[in-house]
């Protein structure tokens, strides 16, 4: 059976971007696929987060994981830091990429932009080296991931061919990302020529906002001037940006959303039922979380129980590793 991996990292408040562009496809891969999701809480160290704050966003994610329909039962869900292997093979695999291909990454240096270049740790700038960790310890096939995480990846791919072709040997599982259809980005509502991004909130909706609040920040979400409604990303950044949003929550295509408001003409209108749908989705979905959220016992079980059996698959893909590059494993 071919094996999905996935991570969010429990950094700030999870957006509708997010959810899209990530959370709500995980699922998807638990009937078809052997799926392990975790949380990406070592990632969350890249940069410089407040411990209570990054210990109550790992429980949102965690909620936020079930409410989006993950089974425990189906998906292995853990926490990254509970399975040793990820550091340890990082540490491996800090050896097979280079400082020159780690340094184009567009994540690395949109962040790295906004910092001070004596506050750029080696976490954020090898954050890829630990994520082709994550991703090879499962030999996962399949990596559903938004648009900004693709680079990444595809960097992964690299070190697959380069470390295989090193040892002569298929050690790691080749993996693809799996890019949604529709909503591999999402923009902000207030700027839509920039990404929703949780780490620089601006026009964003978060998973957690009151529903009146979210229904105000669509009806206000900035549009283009004119007032018929089509997708054209470049004329019509903010008008292409909600029928993104609609169509991907009603699983259509953006031409199919196209067509269905071509007789509308009225912005107003147009945002009214975006809300509506964005509402519909978030309202059973707040309601599980807020379930998951207040079970202390659930949250716990499903760690602990996720962890045996993730490090179960990882143990034994860092001890053929160790044993490839010529670490001396004990029998
Ligand atoms: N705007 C977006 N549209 C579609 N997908 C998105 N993702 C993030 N923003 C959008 C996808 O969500 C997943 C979460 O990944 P992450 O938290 O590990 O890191 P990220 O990609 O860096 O996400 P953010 O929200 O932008 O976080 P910050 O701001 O903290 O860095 C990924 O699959 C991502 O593609």
């Amino acid at each position: 059976m071919k094996r999905a991996l996935s991570g969010i990292k429990p950094t700030g408040k999870l957006t509708l971007g997010n959810y899209i562009g990530a959370l709500k496809n995980f699922k998807k891969f638990q009937d078809e696929y052997e799926n392990f999701v975790f949380i990406a809480d070592l990632h969350a160290l890249t940069l410089p987060i407040d411990p209570i704050e990054l210990r109550n966003n790992t429980k949102d994610i965690l909620a936020f994981y079930i409410a989006a329909g993950l089974d425990p039962n189906k998906t292995t869900i853990f926490l990254q830091s509970d399975v040793s292997a990820h550091s340890e093979l990082n540490a491996i695999l800090q050896n097979f990429l280079y400082m020159g291909e780690l340094s184009r990454m567009t994540q690395f240096k949109d962040k790295a932009r906004k910092l001070n270049e004596n506050a750029i740790g080696m976490g954020l700038f090898a954050y890829p080296v630990l994520m082709c960790a994550d991703i090879l310890l499962y030999n996962a096939d399949y990596v559903p991931v938004g648009e900004d995480q693709k680079q990444h990846v595809e960097l992964c791919r690299d070190l697959v061919h380069r470390f295989n072709a090193r040892y002569n040997k298929e050690v790691f599982t080749m993996p693809s990302p799996y890019i949604p259809k529709v909503g591999a980005r999402i923009m902000s509502l207030s700027d839509p020529t920039k990404k929703m991004s949780k780490s620089d909130p601006k026009g964003d909706i978060f998973l957690k906002d009151d529903l009146n609040i979210v229904r105000k920040k669509i009806m206000s979400a900035v549009t283009d001037t004119g007032s018929d409604i089509y997708y054209d990303k470049e004329n019509k950044p903010g008008i292409s940006n909600l029928l993104t949003i609609y169509s991907a929550l009603k699983g259509i295509s953006v031409e199919e959303a196209s067509d269905e408001f071509k007789d509308l003409h009225k912005y107003g209108e147009f945002k009214k039922i975006v809300a509506d749908t964005v509402i519909g989705e978030l309202k059973p979905f707040q309601e599980k979380y807020l379930e998951v959220i207040s079970n202390k016992d659930l949250i716990n079980n499903i760690l602990n129980e996720g962890a045996k059996k993730a490090r179960i698959v990882a143990n034994k893909t860092l001890i053929k590793v160790k044993k490839t590059v010529g670490l001396y494993v004990h029998e």
